[in-house]
């Protein structure tokens, strides 16, 4: 059973996975419009993938028998002044992300509850990789900047990326 402080934080997760997947969605909609098929469909996979970390969230705490309740979800920004602006933002909101999930496993510890604490090392593991992937992005459109063949190049690319559903995977 979860204590109702830690079924109140995960809850508020659930929704910050779903703000994260409709940001996302809100860039690709910017990308589509700017017809870069490469970066749109980067983040549309980005979108699927905080689906899949908000449904997890939403598997365990069923799991442990507490009580999903969704919120609304926040108005997302719309416009970017260019490419390197939207992943700007990208890695600053990956950073604030993983700021949320380091303050959940704080409170996991605070309150023993050892389960929590295990099930969130995956996220921390993520939010690595999620950091890491957003800023080499973020640098090489920095290196780019201006150059209109090098970012159809980059867009080429990010075509090539599909979701793959790692929730299960430790
Ligand atoms: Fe759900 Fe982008 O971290």
């Amino acid at each position: 059973m979860l204590s109702k402080r830690i079924e109140k934080e995960l809850n508020n997760q659930v929704n910050a996975e779903y703000w994260s997947a409709y940001f996302y969605l809100s860039m690709a909609a910017y990308f589509e419009n700017k017809n870069l098929p490469g970066f749109t469909n980067w983040m549309k996979v980005q979108y699927q993938e905080e689906i899949s970390h908000a449904l997890k969230f939403f598997d365990y705490i069923n799991e442990r028998n507490g009580r999903v309740l969704l919120k609304p979800v926040d108005a997302v920004k719309t416009e970017w002044k260019d490419e390197i602006e939207v992943f700007d933002d990208t890695f600053k909101h990956e950073q604030k992300v993983t700021g949320l999930i380091n303050n959940l496993v704080n409170i996991a510890l605070e309150e023993k509850d050892h389960a929590t604490h295990n099930m969130l090392q995956w996220y921390v593991s993520e939010q690595v990789e999620e950091e890491s992937n957003v800023n080499e992005i973020l640098q090489q459109l920095k290196m780019l900047e201006g150059n209109k063949h090098g970012l159809l190049m980059l867009d080429r690319e990010l075509k090539q990326r599909m979701f793959v559903d790692e929730t299960n995977q430790q």
